[in-house]
Parts: structure tokens; sequence; C-alpha cells
């Protein structure tokens, strides 16, 4: 049987700027159109159809939901053509990660998958999770989330060589953080408030083009296994705890298999092994440019396609025109 190991970056790394293409320029019909679930369901089914031309053996372990709640890419869906003979993959997805930016034309929208060998990416349930990273380049260990928010601003700001004032952390837009905004503002460091988009948010702390020092707090766990993929390929530094609001919520995490509920996780034990990371934006964003239609019909994409094992980073620009004939 062929491993993913073998293949996965030699004919898969290209085919992965193919999927999240396809997601996003089916979500750009509807950007700014006010309509969440035509835009998600028109990157879901794109994203599925892509993926099902792959020459893999493929399963969903980050995808739109359980079985029951979503049609397409649910958890658990086999996708890809080489079902039972290609390599096995699992795949963890997010067709339109900022639904909400999209019905708005806000920043930041993007079309995002991680895959890795089979067992690599953490079968996270759909709670929250409480986030934090930095860049690549510090002490490992420096940040934690295990101390307080001002106790890893103060480490950061030590292990840079300037004040806390200095610092710029990047957090989620949401009342549940009240007082994480309100600690952050004691002590003087400046905050990026974001609507939404967290992958992208945690992302930018290892963009020099940023001038985003931290990420910090709460979103979602798939959101955090997908970011915690791009972070091996690019370097930094991610841990993340998930969170849970009631039984269900933990029973769901048992039924995944995770049965230490209170557990940080380093980078590592979400996304193990060969990780291959892609992304194409949807809207403009920090880390990407948005599709875009030129004058002369010509869509144009800009991808991001990393791979952890070589740590390579490709930038992908595609002009897709439609076919003649
Ligand atoms: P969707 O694309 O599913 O709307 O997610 C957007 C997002 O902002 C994520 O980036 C983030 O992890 C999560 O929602 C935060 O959840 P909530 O909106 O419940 O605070």
């Amino acid at each position: 049987m062929i491993t993913a190991s073998s293949t996965l970056d030699r004919v898969l790394v290209l085919e992965m700027v193919r999927v999240t293409e396809a997601a996003a320029v089916a979500a750009s019909k509807l950007v700014g159109r006010g309509n969440e679930k035509a835009a998600d369901a028109a990157a879901v089914e794109a994203m599925r159809n892509a993926l099902n031309d792959l020459p893999m053996d493929g399963t969903v372990v980050i995808g739109e939901g359980e079985r029951d709640e979503a049609p397409m890419l649910y958890i658990g869906e086999k996708v890809g053509s080489a079902q039972g003979t290609g390599p096995r993959i699992d795949i963890a997805l997010d067709p339109l990660e900022g639904t909400t930016i999209t019905a708005q034309a806000g920043p930041n929208s993007l079309a995002v998958l991680a895959i890795a060998e089979e067992g690599g990416l953490l079968n996270a349930p759909d709670v929250y999770m409480e986030k934090i990273a930095i860049g690549p380049g510090y002490p490992d260990g420096i940040v934690s989330l295990n101390r307080s928010p001002t106790q890893n601003i103060e480490a950061l700001a030590a292990a840079k060589g300037v004040q806390p004032h200095e610092l710029m952390a990047c957090v989620l837009d949401r009342p549940r953080h009240e007082k994480l905004i309100a600690e952050l503002r004691q002590i003087g460091c400046g905050i990026m408030l974001i609507p939404d988009g967290d992958v992208a948010g945690v992302i930018a702390v290892s963009n020099p083009e940023t001038t985003i020092d931290i990420y910090m707090g709460c979103g979602g766990a798939p959101e955090g296994v997908l970011a915690a993929a791009a972070l091996r390929c690019i370097g930094g530094q991610f841990q993340g705890r998930l969170l849970f609001r009631n039984d269900d919520e933990r029973a769901r995490a048992r039924k995944w298999g995770i049965d230490d509920l209170d557990r940080v996780y380093q980078l590592e034990e979400l996304a193990k092994g060969d990780v291959i990371f892609a992304a194409t934006g949807v809207t403009d964003g920090s880390l990407l440019k948005g599709v875009k239609l030129r004058r002369d019909g010509v869509m144009t994409t800009e991808t991001v396609v990393m791979r952890a094992s070589s740590g390579t980073i490709r930038w992908v620009r595609g002009e897709h025109r439609s076919p003649k004939g």
C-alpha cells in the first residue's frame, strides 16, 4: 500500500492549491451578498468536488460538522478517487473560514485546509479552544496558557527587548474576552480586535509584515488545529486548550477519543508528522489577496501552500479563464 509520507509532498502539495482555489472562487461570487449560508454552501460543494478528483484515500477529520448535521464534508466522510488504493490522508478543512466576513465583504476570509498522514491531526470537536500563539525565534515555552496574560506579555516583551506597551496582541472581538482585554489594556499592550477569522489572526504572528506579536483568546477548536498546522510549517509557538460549555460538548470530545479534557495541547500534538497547509484568500486580508474578477473576464486568486517537513512555502497566483469552446 502507498503510504502518505511517500506522496504527501510530490503529488499533493500543488493539488491542494486547486482545492482551496476552487472553494475560494465559489465563495467569492457571494462576497457582500449578506448570505452566510449560501456562501458557505458554495465553498463546501466546490471543495468537495475538487477533493474527490484527487487520487487519494482521504478522510475528513475536521469538517463541516458531524454526519447528522452536515450533508457534505462531514467528519468521517471519505473523499478522493482512490479509496482503498491511494495514500491514506487525514484532512482538516474549512471551505469558508469567515462566513460573516464574506457575507459582509470584510477582510481576511479564507478557504483553508490541512492534510497529514493518517492520525496526524487532532480530531478536535466543534467546541471552543483557548489559544495562544507567537511567531518563530523565541525560546521554547516563553508563553503558556498556564500563565496569566500579564505574565505572557511581560515574558514576550523581555524576550524582544521591548516594553509591554510596544507589543500588539490580536484578539477576537467578543464579550467573552472582556476580562482579557481589560488586563491587556492595564499593562498598556496594544490590541488588534478582529471581528472573525482567527486562523488568519494566529498566522499573522508569524508574518513579519503584520504588527501582531501575539494571538490570545478563545475561538473555534477546528480553526485552532488548522492554524496549528500552518504554524508547524512556517514556525512559531502555539498552545490550545479545549473549552467546554456543557456535558454535550464534553461527550463529543470523548467520542473523538479525547479523555483529558483539561489538557494543554502543544503544536506537535495538534498537527504532527508531515503536514501540508493551504489557504486561498476569498476577501483581501493580511495573509492573502482575495479573489478578483478582472475586466477581461479573468479571475485571479492568491494561495499559500506550505509543508512542515521541508518548511517550503509557495505563494501561488492563479489566473483562471473560462474554458473556450
Ligand atoms: P465561521 O467561518 O464558521 O463563521 O467562523 C469564523 C470564526 O470567527 C472563526 O475564525 C473563529 O474561530 C470562530 O468563528 C469564533 O467563534 P464565535 O463566532 O462563536 O466567537
